[in-house]
């Protein structure tokens, strides 16, 4: 095990977050699963970022940082979640935000993540889905830094060797559960965009010895870019771990199939796996990543390439604050 409390963090998360078996979704499916709750992890409706941003914030303090900056999407859980700690640790927060081509019309620009970036205090820069947001986050950055502040750029998703920290350590509090519930896992399956949540976890995985397999279900790119964005991000956070990079051979899986035509467009594959969450276990996904990712798992069960009767952990990474502003595909 890697010993953590030499990084420094700051709390936030509800943690641990509960590992639940899925009875009536495992039926429907014909595999056991279970459901690793990071849509539970606290601040401001939960999900993935929050264990990011322990190490994140905890970072930008050690930098004397008093302006959190980052970039998402227009409906990004990241900047929702982001904007939260900034608003409960005392930091101004700078959003970048851009437009998403081919999301809905009513809501989307005004509901859901963004109405709570509002809430949150955040100053909010909006950019055309055809600008340069790293270009963008650099003018930013100095023209905070002419006026006397001192920013602190989070990378899109949280996605670096510090925000994965996160990770690592959700991947040593589910080996915990696993232990302490007496079953065997087969798999883990979770969503992947930025690629930090899977390359954390995998970190951590590798870290503790243990060989469970990880599959990402890609939201915005083919699956040889997303696993060499994981395998790379892996590779970084094991070394920065002084750790032999090689351990991360082999290791990397995503699937490139269920995003549909782009980064946030509905799929009525990914309405029909939130409906049957809903539905079967009271659970509600997002439309833009755990929603596909579910998708995903339902069509790997249902086309017999998960078997029947393993043992598979959903990482429900949160998200659900996006269904408002998705009303018109759901109804
Ligand atoms: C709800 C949700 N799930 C999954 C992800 C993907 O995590 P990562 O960007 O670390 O790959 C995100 C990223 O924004 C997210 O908001």
């Amino acid at each position: 095990m890697i010993e953590f409390e030499s990084f420094p963090r700051i709390t936030i998360s509800h943690t641990p977050t509960p590992l639940e078996k899925a009875p009536r979704l495992s039926d429907d499916l014909g595999c056991n699963v279970y459901i690793k709750r990071d849509d539970c992890t606290g601040l401001a409706g939960g999900g993935n970022k929050t264990r990011k941003l322990e190490y994140l914030l905890a970072d930008a303090k050690v930098q004397g940082a008093d302006t959190l900056v980052t970039i998402g999407g227009l409906q990004s859980n990241h900047a929702r979640q982001t904007a939260a700690a900034a608003a409960k640790f005392g930091f101004n927060c700078e959003l970048i935000l851009q437009d998403v081509i081919g999301t809905p019309e009513k809501d989307y620009k005004t509901n859901g993540n963004i109405l709570l970036d509002h809430l949150f205090g955040a100053k909010i820069h909006r950019l055309s889905a055809d600008e340069d947001c790293e270009i963008y986050a650099a003018t930013l950055m100095n023209q905070l830094q002419c006026e006397g502040k001192t920013p602190y750029l989070i990378p899109i998703g949280g996605s670096n060797e510090i925000g994965s920290l996160g990770y690592i350590r959700c991947a040593n509090e589910l080996l915990g559960q696993i232990k302490a519930q007496d079953i065997h896992i087969d798999q883990i399956i979770l969503a992947t965009g930025s690629a930090g949540t899977q390359a954390g976890l995998l970190a951590g995985l590798i870290a503790a010895k243990s060989h469970i397999s990880v599959l990402g279900i890609n939201v915005s790119r083919p699956a040889q870019e997303q696993t060499e964005l994981v395998e790379s991000l892996l590779k970084n956070i094991l070394r920065s771990l002084n750790l032999d990079q090689n351990l991360a051979n082999g290791r990397v899986f995503t699937n490139g199939s269920y995003y549909g035509e782009g980064y946030g467009v509905a799929t009525k594959e990914m309405v029909a796996a939130v409906k049957k969450c809903a539905e079967l276990e009271g659970l509600l996904l997002d439309p833009v990543y755990s929603g596909k990712a579910m998708a995903g798992f339902i069509d790997l069960c249902q086309t017999k390439h998960i078997k029947a009767s393993s043992n598979q952990v959903f990482l429900h990474t949160g998200g659900s604050v996006g269904l408002f502003a998705y009303r018109e595909v759901f109804y």
